[in-house]
């Protein structure tokens, strides 16, 4: 009887054991779960509606951001084995809503914008500030993304102002970028990628007017119109980023998508939203003082505010 009760005494010991070593050793037992089996879904909470739905409310003047987004985002979430990783490109004006797209993403895949340790984001001004460095900046560029592609397959890497980025750095993804099967034990395809430029805005700025004085709809303009001219341009501008880059002539962008000038009615509506947040959502005068003091461009056909809805909050301080 005592030998019977010290061997259960010794088993749930021993259970107890496995299971506190368990806990502490839990980290590594999942992370190298993760590089094996390629399952791992990290802090993984997609909220396709809520990406949907705030897309649609508040993004002003964005159709193509609008769908290519939603799109793109909904097929490579829905796909438990993605071919290739989805990489997209933004381009368009300052101040036209590239930046908040790449947070709403983050946001409604991570439950939280730049604060989950999964959203990965670069700026070449702060990350890579010199062009003479840049073997050293591929080497690390290579082993951060490889680094948290091991922690968490669905990271999400944003590269904002591609445009200062010394060319030749980028190239170094290349292999990351394609359909490439299993890297590293890494699977390296349920990866997103945004990139972020002005690059191409003159031609997107330039289709848009010609569109508007022909009397087409801004809602008409179609990404097919815009996207392989946009391909061309950060090929072969020296300061995209993607200067003669591999990563272009392999087709490795899934989307281009352009962001087009805004005009008057939507910075009033981004005033609109400034103030309401602030409590003041009934001051209309406001509004129309804060439409009122942007600069419109261009010269000769001033349709199009110069910076976008970023110089809002400033202008609304002013009138309020
Ligand atoms: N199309 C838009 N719809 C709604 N808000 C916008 C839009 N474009 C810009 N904004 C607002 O203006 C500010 C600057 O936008 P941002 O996304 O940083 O511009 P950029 O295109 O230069 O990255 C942000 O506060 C953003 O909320
Ligand atoms: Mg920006």
């Amino acid at each position: 009887m005592e030998l019977r009760s010290e061997g259960v005494a010794t088993m749930i010991f021993t259970l107890l054991l496995i299971y506190y070593s368990s806990l502490t050793a839990g980290f590594e037992i999942k992370s190298i779960f993760c590089s094996i089996s390629d399952s791992c879904d990290c802090d993984f909470k997609p909220d396709i509606k809520g990406l949907e739905w705030d897309l649609y409310k508040n993004l002003y003047g964005q159709h193509m951001a609008q769908d290519i987004v939603s799109e793109a985002v909904v097929s490579c979430l829905q796909n438990e084995n993605p071919d290739r990783p989805l990489v997209l490109s933004f381009h368009g004006a300052s101040g036209t809503g590239k930046s908040l797209v790449s947070s709403m993403v983050g946001r409604h895949i991570y439950g939280t914008a730049m604060g989950s340790p999964y959203i990965h984001q670069y700026v070449p001004t702060l990350h890579f500030p010199s062009a003479d460095r840049v073997q050293q900046y591929r080497s690390d560029l290579k082993q951060w993304v490889e680094r948290n592609l091991t922690a968490c397959a669905r990271s999400i890497f944003i590269f904002d102002e591609m445009e200062k980025m010394p060319p030749g750095v980028i190239d170094v993804l290349e292999p990351h970028l394609g359909p490439f099967h299993v890297l590293f034990q890494t699977n390296y395809r349920k990866a997103i990628y945004i990139f972020i430029s002005t690059v191409g805005q003159d031609i997107i700025n330039k289709f848009t007017l010609e569109s508007q004085q022909a009397g087409i709809d801004r809602e008409e303009i179609r990404p097919e119109e815009l996207e392989e001219v946009l391909a061309d341009a950060v090929y072969n501008t020296r300061n995209s980023g993607f200067y003669q880059s591999r990563i272009i002539t392999e087709k490795l962008i899934t989307r281009f998508v352009p962001f087009l000038p805004l005009r008057r009615r939507h910075v009033e509506r981004c005033a609109q939203r400034e103030l309401c947040q602030r409590g003041e959502c009934h001051r209309a005068d406001v509004v129309s003082s804060v439409g009122g003091a942007m600069n419109y461009m261009p010269q000769d056909s001033p349709y199009f505010s110069s910076t976008g809805c970023k110089l809002v909050p400033a202008k609304v301080n002013l009138f309020l």
